[in-house]
């Protein structure tokens, strides 16, 4: 039966690898030996046929809205499978938990392997979810929680609930995390590390595990998927802390729905931006991370999953031509840049403020970023700042960061407030692993004239632990207040071509 689902839904990645292994050019899970799909820069939007090269073309899964017609289908075959799999021995690598525990063991966070690395995993998940499904046409739904930001109903019963969470039935995540207003923001990004998580580097990575390496957490990752991870499992000290605000977050089925949004928004950001074009970060091979349906060990390059359709499947909200339409944008200089390392703490209700001042190379290069006339025939450019450097704190509660005012606005619609950001994983033991205490901010719209920054004085910074009455779970009786002191804050002007 398992053979049988495989055949019948080979993936273009599979054929691609067969293909390899009939020309002698492949061996299973031998970095850079397997065949790597031609469209580096991503000019590849050929809407998934094979370019003539003979071998049969894959049908392309469409992965539906979790609410629509076709995703509530979807939910009944996922919550079967689910069953299916929960019923499977642990030392079956299809199992429920087996799957659960590739991401602890393997999972990328607060570096650029966390979008390509869950892309895989998810991957890799659906084939298995197939196969349990006993259901060739299944693909997997995504939760829209910018549309609908409480948990769709379906996970409340059966092999779909979790008895750990601490968000209810019918809360919301909040707007500051997963609303209209950031997604659009975040949408807007133009630097590949501000949007999706920074490149692992000699300096941040400190000889230790290039996949778990603390480089600096971007946008996506750090403002909705943290927070929707820490909204769904609860967010505070002492335990317990729910499966979704740890490193078991698969366990929790509404996992595998909230990361397939996160990887639309990515494949909806390259409509329009090009993945970045570090070599290190492209080449890097996921070694035996996976498994298939079959249960076996399976490894995949960074490159070869940015295109999905190469994958076997599309986002019902992606045009069929998408994604990785986008060709220009992936290079990235840094035309000039300052630094300065806080040195006080924040906590709940009382910032940690710091100011730069912007020498005058930097204010030359803000020219075309923030409203001047842009020099000629420059890229696009952006302004990024990186406030790091914090100790990954046990416990956790949203923190948002301000630029450009002495005092922090009260409202947060205001151009200074530059995102809300939340730590992943929390709880016991969740600091041992390299999170990533350091996030990516874009900064042009705060620094723009019309937000009222005035070049002539200084960049005041703000981090602000928000207030727990914000958060969706009420702080249990004593618990202390986290501080969170930030090691280095850098603004850098870049250009993209
Ligand atoms: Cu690797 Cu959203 O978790």
């Amino acid at each position: 039966m398992k053979k049988l689902n495989m055949s019948l839904k080979m993936s273009r990645r599979e054929a691609v690898k067969m293909m390899g292994l009939a020309a002698g050019a492949g061996l299973l899970g031998c970095p850079g030996g397997g065949p790597s799909p031609p469209d580096n820069g991503g000019s590849n939007g050929d809407g998934g046929d094979n370019g003539g090269n003979g071998a049969p073309t894959p049908s392309i899964l469409v992965r539906p809205n979790a609410t629509s017609p076709d995703g509530a289908h979807m939910l009944e075959l996922y919550a079967r499978a689910v069953e299916v799999m929960k019923g499977r021995p642990d030392t079956d690598p299809t199992s429920w938990r087996a799957q659960a525990r590739i991401h602890l063991d393997w999972c990328p966070h607060g570096n650029a392997y966390f979008l390509p690395w869950h892309r895989a995993y998810l991957n890799y998940f659906e084939e298995i979810v197939r196969d349990a499904a006993e259901d060739p046409s299944f693909a997997l739904p995504y939760w829209d929680w910018t549309t609908h930001p409480s948990l769709p109903d379906a996970f409340w019963q059966g092999s779909l609930n979790d008895e750990t969470r601490r968000i209810t039935p019918g809360q919301e995540i909040l707007p500051g995390f997963v609303g209209p207003d950031v997604i659009a923001e975040i949408m807007e990004i133009s630097d590949f590390e501000t949007f999706g998580s920074a490149y692992v580097t000699d300096e941040c990575a400190g000889g230790g595990d290039e996949q778990r390496a603390g480089c600096g957490t971007g946008r996506l990752e750090g403002t909705p998927h943290n927070n929707v991870h820490t909204s769904v499992g609860g967010r505070r000290q002492p335990p317990p802390v729910g499966n979704m605000s740890t490193f078991w977050s698969p366990l929790d089925p509404i996992f595998w729905l909230h990361h397939c949004n996160v990887d639309r928004l990515w494949a909806t950001w390259n409509l329009r931006h090009a993945n970045g074009s570090n070599r290190r970060w492209r080449d890097w091979v996921f070694q035996n991370n996976f498994v298939d349906a079959a249960g076996q060990s399976q490894s995949i390059q960074v490159e070869d999953t940015f295109n999905t359709q190469d994958l076997g499947y599309r986002y019902d909200s992606i045009p069929a031509a998408g994604p990785e339409t986008a060709v220009t944008g992936g290079t990235t200089t840094v035309l000039a840049h300052v630094e300065t390392t806080g040195t006080s703490a924040a906590r709940a209700g009382s910032p940690m403020s710091a100011s730069l001042n912007l020498t005058e190379e930097m204010l030359t290069n803000l020219q075309g970023v923030t409203g001047g006339a842009a020099p000629e025939s420059a890229g696009e450019r952006s302004v990024r700042l990186t406030v790091g450097g914090f100790h990954h704190p046990a416990a956790a509660v949203p923190i948002s960061v301000f630029v450009g005012p002495e005092e922090i606005p009260g409202d947060k619609s205001n151009p200074s407030h530059v995102g809300t950001f939340s730590f992943f994983p929390i709880g016991e033991g969740s600091h041992d692993h390299g999170g990533g205490g350091t996030f990516l901010f874009d900064i042009g719209e705060a620094l723009s004239p019309d937000s009222g920054f005035d070049p002539s004085g200084p960049i005041h910074v703000h981090v602000l632990p928000e207030s727990l009455e914000d958060s969706t779970a009420a702080a249990p009786e004593g618990a202390e207040s986290p501080e969170f002191t930030p090691s280095l804050i850098r603004i850098e002007i870049l250009e993209h071509v």
